[in-house]
């Protein structure tokens, strides 16, 4: 039997021209798939099947390749096969990819609770093998990037989801961010800890407002500079999507705009510093980062998003997506892997044609999905096609 790492090996010049590619995956009780076992050859995959088959769920399974919840943010037990048995807890997810820095072997998971039941949940990673210390080392092997049919109220729902995809794309752009956001949230749990209790030594709020400040100007800074990237990149984008204005918005972001960093930290502590009453108040800390929002407008139609018909929203993610994959191929030299999930529906045939053009020319590898084969034909024979029946997956001819 050949081994996995010969497998990754053997296949992977042909498959990286420039992107991340999953060259076999395999899933065990995850969601409505008791087991499967794919084999890629690196191209475009398009899974279709009538609702409620799995091709979602797929999608979410790539995406738990990734740092955090995945695309459903959902909790890792809430994945896990229910079946008529017993409920198990445990579902793995397992992938041997090609990456521009080699191929490599990626396992993810929930391992089965050793006796305590309400043991906390803990995802389990593995890199070629070895045990990894947290879903943060996933991210120096790829990037994937999702957009899903629950992201169409972005612009219209509550600020937290949008600073999430807003965080979400500075990931992408640089390398130090989400270390920035998991440290500044740190220093504000301990801090709200402390004024909770009461009474917490001065010198000691001093010192977790002074990491608050330093990683908070960090966030807002990374946030301005990655926004800003990514709307020169839809400035200079041709073809039928619209291109966006966007900003980050929030009281350090707004200081960025005229002050120079070290001049915000100082601002920032000394705000925090002045609303520890206030904040003990309210049970969190009621000015940073962590407040902000994003905004985005239609540039040619100098309007903001929220006000956009769904359609035209949607155009706007999809672009703003396309633009960040750009630039993540820019800044790591292979494109992410995409999941695109009931993408192509929504789009008219102009729109469906330019985005399957700038995917082919982005060249890593996109897993879209739809329940029509017919929204496909454009990528006949530049795309693996398979369908999905009831959580089995079986290869498709393409469109002979
Ligand atoms: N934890 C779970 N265990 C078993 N089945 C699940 C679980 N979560 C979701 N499902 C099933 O997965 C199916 C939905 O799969 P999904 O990938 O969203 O479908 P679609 O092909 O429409 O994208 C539904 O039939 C749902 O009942
Ligand atoms: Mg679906």
């Amino acid at each position: 039997m050949r081994s996995a790492a010969l497998v990754a090996e053997q296949s992977y010049e042909g498959a990286t021209a420039g992107g991340t590619a999953v060259l076999s995956l395999s899933l065990r009780d995850f969601r409505n798939y008791a087991e499967l076992h794919l084999r890629l050859s690196g191209q475009p995959v398009v899974l279709t099947g009538p609702n409620g088959a799995g091709k979602t769920n797929i999608l979410e399974a790539l995406s738990f390749f990734s740092p955090g919840r995945g695309l459903r943010r959902a909790r890792l037990s809430e994945v896990s096969r229910v079946s008529g048995q017993p409920a198990r807890r445990c579902w793995v997810a397992h992938a041997e990819l090609a990456t521009a820095i080699g191929p490599v072997a990626i396992g993810t998971g929930l391992a089965e609770a050793v006796g305590d039941e309400e043991l906390a949940e803990r995802r389990i990673v593995r890199i070629n093998g070895e045990p990894a210390a947290s879903a943060n080392g996933l991210a120096e092997y790829l990037d994937v990037v999702w957009l899903t049919p629950q992201m169409d109220r972005l612009f219209v729902e509550g600020l937290s989801t949008r600073r999430r995809f807003m965080d979400r794309l500075v990931y992408g752009l640089d390398g130090g961010h989400a270390r920035q956001v998991a440290a500044f949230e740190r220093a504000m749990r301990e801090r709200n800890r402390l004024l909770k209790m009461g009474g917490a030594d001065p010198a000691w709020l001093a010192a977790l407002e002074s990491q608050m400040a330093e990683h908070g100007v960090a966030v807002a800074a990374a946030r301005r500079e990655a926004l800003g990237r990514i709307e020169a990149g839809m400035a200079l984008a041709t073809g039928p999507f619209p291109r966006a204005r966007l900003a980050a918005q929030g009281v350090i972001e707004a200081w960025l705009a005229d002050m120079p960093a070290l001049a915000a930290e100082e601002k920032y502590r000394a705000v925090l510093a002045e609303r520890r009453g206030i904040d003990r108040e309210a049970g969190a800390a009621t000015e940073g980062p962590h407040r902000s929002d994003m905004a985005v407008w239609h540039a040619e139609k100098d309007q903001p998003a929220a006000l956009c018909s769904t359609g035209e929203q949607k155009a706007l993610l999809i672009a703003i997506t396309l633009a960040n994959a750009r630039l993540i191929r820019a800044r790591r030299q292979m494109a992410p892997l995409m999941l695109l999930d009931e993408i192509s529906a929504h789009l008219d045939a102009r729109r469906r044609a330019a985005l399957y053009e700038e995917l082919l020319a982005l060249g890593g590898q996109v897993w879209l999905t739809g329940t029509d084969d017919d929204l496909f034909t454009g990528l006949a024979g530049q795309a693996e096609f398979f369908t999905v029946a009831d959580g089995v997956v079986t290869p498709r001819a393409a469109f002979s």
